[in-house]
């Protein structure tokens, strides 16, 4: 077995701090990142350190924090921190610091080291809602964005000030999906890819239904990194209480019958087909219009067989690439290998229901032509992530 590891593991990022009362917050962001494969070298204003301190800083990220320009005997830390880094991100970025960067001004070491850059900057403002919306600001942030820098929200809530409107800096766990989307390769862009994802519910009456416990996360992060990766995506999604994927066309369906019509609509549009969808196999023959009423009498359900809408897909005269996703409670390669084949189809993701059902991590194992890979234990969207490259390498050799 071989195990696949996330490109994302290689890259550097300058996580650049300045003094406003979100520095708190760049803590998680340093762990998360961090927890991602991602090496972060922390750069802090000396106003940042009254707010949170260097050696949380150090110890979360296992590198010496910068923060006086001259502390390096060279004094050439802002050209040899901006040259190694993939990104440089501001979190939190202050009206002040925001103003400076606008105007080109470099007089401590971070605001020099954003000037000496030549790799993408991103800034996440936080400050007090009447900062925010001061015409400097937003003179100063239009500016940056012309410039080609990325300014990640802020947010609307309540402030530290005791305020509530806009000026919030982003949460730490938005902004790390953020920063790790920057860095996928985009293998897919250009393509259209049609996805399958959640449960789905057949009806027995008007109020009562079968379903199952699927959760719709995996297929929700697939989504997500697909549309990281440059993709066209189509999510056709069972009944799931998950916030849609920004930039996908959401299809919402809620029967087994439903979600076969919406990839038949689809379909012929689409370079690769992902069924991560639990269908259900069987619906009932003919539900009640009206509840069913309970009675001492036993109660028969006629059940019919469900269309099975990847072998569908896979067999059709011009197939799209696709993949499709077992869930076993036992003898994982043996029952994958097996599905691959009567399925028909190029690629399998497998994995333990167990493992899987509603959890935020998982653990899959890829099966094609060439045998079995690991794609080892992380959250959902790590393995979309890792499950996708896989996928469009194989796409891309099937293809020429
Ligand atoms: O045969 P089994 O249900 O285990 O296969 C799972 C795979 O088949 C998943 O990719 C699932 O989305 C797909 N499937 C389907 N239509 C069905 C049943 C399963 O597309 N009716």
């Amino acid at each position: 077995m071989r195990v696949i590891m996330n490109e994302a593991q290689t890259k550097r990022i300058v996580l650049g701090i300045t003094g406003g009362i979100a520095a708190y917050k760049a803590a998680e962001l340093a762990r998360l990142l961090v927890k991602q494969g991602i090496e972060v070298q922390v750069a802090m204003t000396e106003a940042a350190t009254h707010f949170i301190t260097p050696s949380t800083m150090q110890a979360l990220t296992g590198m010496p924090v910068l923060i006086d320009q001259w502390q390096d005997d060279k004094g050439l830390a802002h050209i040899h921190s901006s040259r190694v880094a993939d990104a440089i991100v501001i979190a939190p970025a202050t009206a002040d610091f925001i103003a400076k960067l606008a105007h080109g001004l470099a007089n401590d070491l971070l605001s020099t080291l954003c000037l000496a850059r030549n790799c993408p900057l991103l800034i996440a403002p936080a400050m007090n809602k009447q900062m925010w919306a001061n015409a400097a600001t937003q003179r100063n942030v239009q500016q940056l964005m012309v410039d080609g820098v990325m300014v990640l929200g802020p947010a609307s809530g309540a402030q530290a000030c005791g305020e509530e409107g806009m000026g919030r800096m982003l949460e730490a766990e938005g902004l790390a999906r953020d920063i790790a989307a920057l860095f996928q390769p985009k293998l897919l862009a250009g393509l259209k890819i049609l996805i399958t994802a959640g449960p789905t519910y057949e009806a027995i009456d008007a109020v009562r239904g079968i379903t199952n416990r699927s959760s719709g996360k995996m297929g929700y992060a697939i989504a997500q990194a697909a549309l990281e990766m440059g993709a066209q995506v189509t999510l056709v999604s069972g009944p799931t209480s998950l916030a849609k994927p920004h930039g996908a066309h959401v299809v919402d369906v809620i029967s087994a019958a439903e979600m076969f019509d919406a990839v038949k609509q689809h379909v012929a549009h689409s370079e690769i087909f992902i069924g991560v969808a639990a269908v259900a196999d069987y619906r009932v023959a003919q539900p009640s219009e009206q509840k069913i009423k309970k009675s001492d009498s036993k109660l028969t359900l006629e059940l019919i067989p469900n269309q099975d809408i990847l072998a569908y897909v896979a067999n059709l005269p011009k197939p799209p690439f696709c993949v499709g996703f077992a869930a076993e409670s036992e003898k994982l390669c043996e029952h994958a290998k097996d599905k691959r084949k009567k399925k028909n189809i190029p690629l399998l993701a497998a994995n333990l229901a167990q493992h899987a059902i509603g959890s935020d991590d998982n653990e899959l194992v890829l099966f094609d032509d060439a045998g079995e890979h690991v794609l080892p234990r992380a959250d959902k969207l790590t393995l979309a992530r890792a499950l996708l490259c896989h996928a469009a390498v194989l796409y891309k050799k099937g293809s020429k």
